[in-house]
């Protein structure tokens, strides 16, 4: 089964038919399962059987979407949860302990910010980071007492790309656990085990759903350590809906095609915008442009959906560009059909310092546009008509 290849293994991953052999996937709306007697139901609960008890512990839908991601990234076992951001916090808050440090990329999602800077220090939690462009830094910022290395790549909202090879190197030597974000690029644009990673994220809100419709959240990697946050969530209660497991793992059946044509509508979107005057810089991975080009070609398959372009004229053209635009979307999620754009400046980073923001490659004038499905040249024409207005 292992020899199969992506497209296949998240379309004929598939847990047990019923008695009615349903074709596709049956959706299993149970809060909990039967026992067949006592003796059944002590031995379950001992864990002597592998059997679905309550679908806060497992459900056959959340199974099948979790064997699903373990295919695709080499995973030995992974869970399922309610968000992305349930998956990062159950991750760190089921194997660290308190006084254990990370060493984390300057570069991650907001969210995940402010569970280091405002929430882990309250266990007594403390995070050193490092600059995307320093990661020769890195080891200069590991204590007696550093227990996890964390980063993603590519980077939200700047596209910055970190070597996981070297990150997989780092952490083999200081005995660290490496968790990788790996949300930007999916399991088939870059699996980051395969470099050295212990435990890979993914907020299946994004591309993984693809559709704007779920929020979800996975966490694959080493047994071991899946263990732990099995634990941890069995117990504390984040687990993914079966209903939106059931969509997560149809949308995987189509998660090979779907991307392919993001990537390809992005880079054509980003080249675009490189000869564009109105533009300063632009940034995709796959643009030869990229400061990390070769580390990009490195470690991902295509480019990802994401670009990032920095508009001449600072906040004001920022604000001026996402007011002209007509077809695309101005909302805070990425990784959907629909094409999104959004100005970090003055929204979703807007309340971070100057300094801070400049640190994580946020310019005044930084636009990301999730490139979605529409017809490219529909996207690059809604693109043109609002750069137009930006003086
Ligand atoms: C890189 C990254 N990680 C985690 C998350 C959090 O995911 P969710 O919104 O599903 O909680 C996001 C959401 O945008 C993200 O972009």
């Amino acid at each position: 089964m292992n020899s199969q290849h992506i497209e296949t293994q998240a379309i004929r991953t598939q847990i047990e038919r019923s008695s009615f052999l349903e074709h596709s996937n049956p959706l299993y709306l149970t809060s909990s399962f039967i026992f067949e007697d006592v003796e059944d139901m002590r031995a379950s609960f001992a864990e002597e059987k592998q059997r679905n008890i309550y679908s806060r512990f497992t459900n056959p839908n959340t199974s099948e979407f979790v064997s699903k991601i373990c295919k695709l990234e080499s995973a030995e076992d992974g869970y399922a949860f309610a968000t992305g951001m349930s998956a990062v916090f159950s991750t760190f808050a089921a194997l660290l302990n308190s006084g254990d440090h990370i060493v984390s990329s300057r570069s991650i999602f907001g969210s995940t910010n402010s569970l280091f800077t405002k929430f882990l220090p309250k266990w007594n939690i403390e995070t050193s980071y490092f600059k995307v462009n320093e990661i020769d830094k890195i080891e200069s910022l590991i204590q007696p007492n550093t227990k996890v290395l964390y980063a993603e790549s590519p980077t939200n909202p700047a596209v910055d790309i970190i070597d996981l090879e070297i990150l997989g190197k780092i952490a083999k030597k200081h005995n660290l656990i490496l968790i990788i974000d790996n949300c930007f690029a999916t399991p088939y644009l870059q699996q980051p085990i395969k470099f050295g990673a212990d435990l890979v994220i993914h907020s299946a809100t994004k591309l993984i759903d693809g559709q704007g419709r779920v929020l979800g959240g996975v966490t694959v990697g080493r047994a071991d350590l899946v263990r732990e946050i099995y634990l941890f969530a069995r117990n504390t209660g984040p687990a993914l809906s079966p209903f939106n497991a059931w969509i997560l793992s149809k949308s995987l059946e189509t998660l090979v095609v779907r991307v392919d044509r993001h990537c390809e509508n992005a880079l054509k979107v980003a080249e675009f915008l490189e000869n564009h005057p109105k533009v300063n810089t632009v940034k995709y991975p796959f643009l030869k442009s990229h400061p990390q080009y070769e580390i990009a070609k490195k470690q991902m398959k295509l480019g990802g959906n994401v670009v990032a372009f920095e508009v001449k004229g600072g906040v004001d053209a920022g604000r001026t560009f996402l007011n002209s635009i007509k077809m695309c979307s101005l909302s805070a999620n990425l990784g959907d059909t629909r094409s999104i754009v959004t100005h970090p400046a003055s929204t979703t980073h807007s309340k971070l310092s100057v300094e801070d923001r400049l640190e994580t490659g946020i310019t005044d004038g930084l636009i990301r546009v999730s490139v979605g499905l529409e017809n490219v040249n529909d996207i690059i024409q809604d693109i043109t008509q609002a750069l137009e207005n930006v003086d």
